[in-house]
């Protein structure tokens, strides 16, 4: 077979030796525009796994790179005059042209052709070629030549770059941010050999053109990051070596997925690897890594189907389809490491302090979680969750094991939890005529014993049309406030939980069946009159809803005090208005739900108008020692709908109204929404608001163990975790997930103690803790 490799970049250059290796009968050609030792750049760096993967691939070429090599362990931040060091990372770091060296050797011994300084236009050059590989980076001319086939999705990312290189060695992986009067600047530094670090600095846009930088020439803006780093450099001088690069250097990230990876030019096939079909962000510096895995992939792929040109099309259609889900997965923590940098000037940097920046600085790609910290360095997460617990009033004895941090107790005004976990509201669907029965004292009596810190119940209407089936809670009548006050008595005087209840009405989407009947289809008969913002369905078959006029709103909002001021005289702990979900509150919060004229529609101010009116109005009647929530459904998974950013906006003007806590869920607005699931999939919300409004936040959705709990508390992502759909599975979820991280010290109702011990000794004899 011909092979041609267009692009010297370790993609082109570790395929070329990969196949010639296997197979020395290919003729290889790897075609490079620049000089054999001429690149841009400084170091790289990746993980041990990486090496490993090398050492299986070509364990010549990882010999040589592993002498070259630099290893460290330490990660140190350089925070508001603290520097925060911990261990167990695991990075390795080379130069870039060591690593090109290493490489050309490898190839040349092997016999792969190289040809350097020919700049290639067009692939239709190799007419010979039966294989090409356009491993010619991110601007790749041959992947722009069949736009319309690889489809490039490109997205340029809002943050400043310079990367730089100085001789001063840092013995670990070092972080610098640095305030300024504009904003703040981060430098991300390691050493890559025995003379010289990379040294990039990074800033926003504007912060970046508040500072003139972008009339900077190159010498101008070393002076600067010298300046402003010198700290951290010591007296050391930044320098550059692209000074190929017109202008200023600074450069933006740009952010690459492909629709499609190869391509038959009517000669050869064409196939995209490296930088030329897909691009992870430096933050958690994975690039190479991902030229290198294609490049082992697509070899092996030969050797499962052949080296005949008649199979190629199985081999890359497989190569593709391997490829992209790794690729996607990488991409995917490298975007939530990215997006780390972008906000946290705004986000983090202001409010926290040193201790918890680490931390979420650590976990800011989200495959890092507590507990993988805890195996990467024990000593350091246990004297953080000793800080952790101590910040929220309970200090570990000397030599005694920390709370960790989802157990830890949160206050909101006169209310105090014993721990973060809150049992979500979940409609049941089993009240009669709106009032609770023993199935509710059962249900949230149980979840409460099962050491949750806080329980709630489902939406509870306040008058019979608000309900979203017959199934439903209400609290309009004595005989509704005395049903809901016996399940509250319960559980004050059975568990150390706190309850709290969810008003609501349904709007557009009440007048249905119980969801095993058939969930949001209309009742077969005795449907009642709907209302919402605006007269739209919510099904097509369902029933269309009238729009609100100014008496329905002073009904609904009296309805809801009035059920507000029985849920007090009831007992209840904390009260939620349910402003999410496309429930009536909601469907006035959406633009897609509210297509009203009046001073109700709008911007955001007129669409939270009678949400927030009915928010203080309830304010207004409770206690002041009772905290108030909000639901939002901080995103409508829909085009032109609300997003986290709208979300944060309603946020704010919640906090004004005197709002001590948001609950962020999403979606169920409009049918065709189209949410992206995932683990913890909400909580970038929940951070979101948290950490910009500056307001207490509930993360909900897909979170189902104590890792995720308390990986989200401690970086300060949620003051509490909403569990819903486990606590199905198991009312004692709390306990149970306790037990599994070890935790011993937790108080189990006294009538249970003895299925403690024994509980917890089963887990040791399968193996936990
Ligand atoms: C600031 C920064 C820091 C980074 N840090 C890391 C890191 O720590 N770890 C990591 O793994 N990755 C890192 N990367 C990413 C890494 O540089 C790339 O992901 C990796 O080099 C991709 O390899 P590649 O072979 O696909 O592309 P490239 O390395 O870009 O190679 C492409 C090659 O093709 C050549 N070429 C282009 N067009 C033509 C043409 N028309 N004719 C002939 N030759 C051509 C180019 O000269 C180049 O040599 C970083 C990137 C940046 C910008
Ligand atoms: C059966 C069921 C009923 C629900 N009812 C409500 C409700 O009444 N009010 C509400 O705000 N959310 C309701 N939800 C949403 C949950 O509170 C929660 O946000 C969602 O299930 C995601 O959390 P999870 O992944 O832990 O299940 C319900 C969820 C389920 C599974």
């Amino acid at each position: 077979m011909r092979i041609v490799c267009i692009g010297g970049g370790p993609a082109g250059l570790y395929f070329g030796l990969l196949m010639k290796q296997r197979h020395p009968e290919h003729s290889i050609t790897v075609v490079e525009r620049n000089l054999p030792y001429d690149t841009f750049g400084w170091g790289i760096v990746f993980s041990d796994q990486m090496m490993q993967a090398m050492r299986r691939a070509d364990a010549k070429t990882a010999a040589e790179v592993e002498v070259a090599f630099n290893h460290w362990d330490d990660i140190e931040v350089w925070f508001k005059g603290e520097k925060i060091r911990t261990t167990g990372h695991g990075f390795v770091g080379i130069g870039r042209k060591k690593l090109l060296n290493i490489l050309q050797a490898r190839c040349e011994e092997l016999g792969v052709e190289l040809i350097f300084e020919r700049d290639v236009d067009s692939d239709l050059e190799f007419p010979d070629a039966d294989l090409i590989i356009a491993s010619d980076g991110i601007n790749s001319k041959i992947r722009n030549r069949y736009e319309a086939d690889f489809a490039p999705d490109l997205v340029v990312r809002p943050n400043r770059y310079i990367w730089l290189g100085t001789d001063r060695l840092y013995d670990a992986f070092t972080f610098d941010f640095q305030q300024t009067e504009h904003g703040w600047f981060q430098a991300h530094i390691y050493k890559f050999d025995d003379n010289t670090s990379t040294f990039i600095v990074e800033t926003t846009e504007d912060t970046f053109s508040a500072h003139g930088l972008d009339q900077a020439d190159q010498a101008q803006s070393i002076a600067f990051c010298e300046k402003m780093f010198a700290d951290v450099l010591d007296g050391a001088a930044l320098r550059t070596n692209a000074r190929h690069l017109r202008g200023s250097a600074w450069l933006n990230f740009n952010r690459l997925i492909c629709g499609k990876w190869h391509h038959f030019n009517g000669r050869s096939h064409v196939v995209l690897m490296g930088d030329a079909a897909h691009t992870a962000h430096f933050a958690i510096g994975s690039g190479t890594k991902l030229a290198f895995d294609d490049a082992i992939e697509l070899a092996r792929q030969f050797e499962i189907f052949g080296h005949g040109t008649e199979t190629l099309p199985q081999v890359l259609d497989q190569y593709e389809e391997v490829r992209r889900v790794d690729v996607s997965r990488i991409q995917n923590a490298a975007r939530n490491a990215m997006e780390w940098f972008e906000v946290v000037g705004d986000r983090y940097a202001p409010s926290f302090e040193p201790e918890q920046f680490m931390y979420s600085l650590l976990t800011r790609s989200q495959r890092i979680s507590h507990e993988n910290l805890r195996l990467r360095d024990p000593v350091w997460l246990e004297g953080y969750e000793r800080w952790f617990a101590a910040r929220a009033g309970v200090p570990a004895k000397a030599g005694a094991r920390p709370l960790p941090p989802m157990l830890t107790p949160f206050s909101l005004r006169g209310l105090h939890l014993a721990n973060r976990i809150v049992v979500s509201p979940m409609a049941m669907y089993s009240a009669h005529d709106g009032v609770a029965q023993d199935f509710h004292l059962v249900h949230l009596g149980a979840r409460a014993l099962g050491g949750a810190g806080l329980v709630f119940t489902e939406m509870t209407a306040a008058s019979a049309d608000g309900r979203i089936t017959p199934g439903c809670l209400g609290l309009w009548s004595d005989a509704h406030e005395a049903a809901l006050k016996r399940v509250v008595d319960f559980v004050h005087a059975n568990s150390a939980a706190k309850i709290g209840i969810q008003l609501g009405h349904a709007g557009r989407k009440g007048s249905t069946q119980r969801a095993w009947d058939g969930i949001d289809q209309p009742l077969p008969e005795g449907n009642w009159d709907l209302i919402s913002a605006s007269p739209l369905p919510y099904l097509l078959g369902s029933q269309t809803p009238r729009e609100m006029t100014d008496a329905d709103m002073a009904r609904v909002q009296a309805d809801l005090v009035a059920a507000a001021e029985r849920a007090v005289r009831a007992g209840f702990d904390v009260i939620e208005l349910h402003c999410a979900h496309g429930y009536l509150l909601s469907s006035f919060l959406s633009p897609l739900t509210n297509h009203r004229s009046d001073a109700y529609g709008g911007d955001h101010a007129g669409r939270a108008r009678f949400p927030l009116a009915v928010f203080r109005a309830i304010r207004a009647v409770l206690p002041e020692s009772m905290p108030l929530s909000v639901r939002l459904s901080c995103h409508d998974w829909a085009e032109g709908g609300n997003t986290p950013e709208d979300a944060a906006i309603f946020a704010r003007m919640f906090k004004e109204a005197g709002a001590d806590l948001v609950d962020c869920s999403s979606g169920q607005v409009v049918t065709d929404d189209a949410p992206i699931y995932g683990r913890m999939y909400q909580t970038p919300f929940s951070d979101l608001i948290r950490n910009s409004v500056g307001i207490a936040t509930v993360a909900v959705g897909a979170i189902s163990e104590a890792d995720h709990a308390n990986s989200i508390i401690a970086a300060g992502r949620a003051d509490l975790v909403a569990i819903a759909r486990p606590h199905l599975a198991d009312p004692a979820w709390t306990l149970h997930e306790a037990a599994k991280i070890g935790v011993r010290d937790v108080v189990w109702p006294q009538q249970y103690r003895s299925g403690k011990s024994q509980y917890e000794a089963n887990l040791t004899r399968a193996g936990g803790k």
